[in-house]
């Protein structure tokens, strides 16, 4: 018996297969193509509720999950989210009123983000949401600003840098130079600038050590060093904070022979955690977060592209579609990846049995680099075929260059308990 591909385990585990045509939340991916034209990006809100509601009960006692909206910033995607529970971090003004739109409360809001426009700053003051996050002196004095303009002091939380003890994660930021946050050497220095400016309240600490990370170990060390910083900052200002915001990072498997984050292992750490914050007079006050992004929604999205032509070149086989990376910069391995590996790429309808071979599944961009999948195992395709890539939920079209080459937007569509809503700009 050959290995199971990683598609093949995330089709049987998150998707299904109907006389061999692919469906997502119970759709028939086919037929949602033909009603909403190609290329396509297809949501499962099942599959978001599952993630959250199996994250929230691994870390039950210990910590609150909110959306990250910079994965997919869609308000119907957000609200689905908020009809959970979840609070949002957001990054920008659109972001936040995304956000509000789709219901979640100002209190359940925190705005991290370097380089925060006055209009970014003015919106998260006048909105009253939770905490700002600090990420630069100037941000700082800029905050304040906008607090006295308003007559009140803003609760704001230092995001820190991290220094090497808390590594972790694919893409690291701790350790090193960064421009997201405070270096944690500064720490006490920062904390007493703020203390001593009347238009600010300083109420939270923020860490965000890395994302895609897979190893539930690594993860549980970088929520333990936060605690540690939490207490130290507590200490310094001589009393508890509100908030506490591990940051996000938890990955999911995108490439064969990645595993998924082990969510038994992640909750078998918590109760130390939990015990530890419970027990400390400068932690149990606080409100502990994990803001994650990729984890709640990746694994949820299905981008479906059209082909319309199937070529040989010099014995390769080349796939060319209405799709690319215009909408999927990611599955292009053109988003900070540093080794170019493959999305899990599949024929939305396959006969079961069907000979397999490796192909390159390419777009309609003038560049090379418009490559979906480089030796995707494919059946046999030809025009009018549709070709779909998996785990697209999160910084897929959000993150893409949409306007290179000026091709049309995807259309998007959520599925919701079977009902499909165009979801699109
Ligand atoms: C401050 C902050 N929070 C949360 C996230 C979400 O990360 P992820 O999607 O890896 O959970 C990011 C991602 O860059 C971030 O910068």
């Amino acid at each position: 018996m050959p290995e199971e591909t990683l598609a093949e385990r995330l089709i049987a585990e998150n998707l299904g297969r109907r006389d061999g045509v692919l469906h997502a939340g119970g759709l028939d991916l086919r037929g949602l193509a033909e009603r909403h034209g190609t290329p396509l990006f297809v949501y499962d809100s099942g599959l978001m509720r599952r993630a959250y509601r199996d994250l929230s009960r691994a870390v039950a006692g210990f910590a609150r999950v909110y959306y990250s909206v910079k994965a997919n910033p869609r308000p119907e995607v957000i609200r689905v989210f908020r009809e959970e529970g979840a609070g949002a971090e957001v990054a920008s003004a659109a972001e936040l009123r995304a956000a509000i739109a789709a219901g979640v409360p100002p209190e359940s809001i925190l705005f991290a983000g370097p380089g925060k426009s006055d209009a970014d700053i003015a919106a998260a003051v006048a909105a009253g949401i939770a905490e700002i996050h600090l990420e630069n002196r100037e941000e700082a004095a800029r905050v304040a600003e906008a607090g006295r303009r308003h007559g009140r002091a803003v609760a704001v939380a230092i995001r820190v840098n991290p220094g090497a003890a808390a590594q972790g994660g694919a893409m690291r930021m701790g350790g090193k130079p960064s421009p997201f946050g405070f270096d944690e050497e500064e720490l006490d220095e920062v904390a007493d600038a703020i203390e001593a400016e009347p238009a600010l309240r300083l109420t939270g600490l923020h860490l965000f050590a890395g994302t895609q990370g897979l190893s539930a170990p690594t993860l549980l060390a970088q929520w333990a060093y936060g605690l540690d910083l939490a207490e130290t900052l507590a200490r310094r200002i001589g009393r508890p904070l509100e908030t506490i915001d591990l940051g996000g990072g938890l990955g999911i498997p995108y490439f064969q022979g990645d595993a998924a984050l082990d969510l038994g292992a992640l909750e078998a750490g918590v109760p130390s955690l939990a015990a530890r914050a419970a027990s400390d007079p400068l932690l149990a006050p606080a409100r502990i977060v994990l803001e994650p992004g990729r984890f709640l929604v990746g694994g949820a999205g299905v981008y479906v592209a059209r082909v319309r032509a199937v070529k040989l070149s010099r014995g390769s086989r080349f796939v060319v579609t209405d799709g690319g990376m215009h909408h999927h910069l990611a599955a292009s391995g053109n988003l900070g990846q540093i080794v170019k590996r493959d999305f899990p790429v599949v024929a939305v309808a396959e006969k079961a049995g069907a000979e397999r071979s490796p192909a390159a599944v390419v777009g309609p961009l003038c560049t090379p680099l418009d490559m979906l999948a480089r030796a995707a195992p494919l059946p046999e395709l030809k025009a009018g075929d549709l070709v779909a890539v998996l785990q697209s939920g999160a910084y897929a079209l959000t993150a893409s260059p949409t306007g290179f080459l000026g091709h049309p937007p995807p259309a998007e569509v959520l599925v919701d308990a079977g009902r499909e809503i165009a979801i699109g700009a």
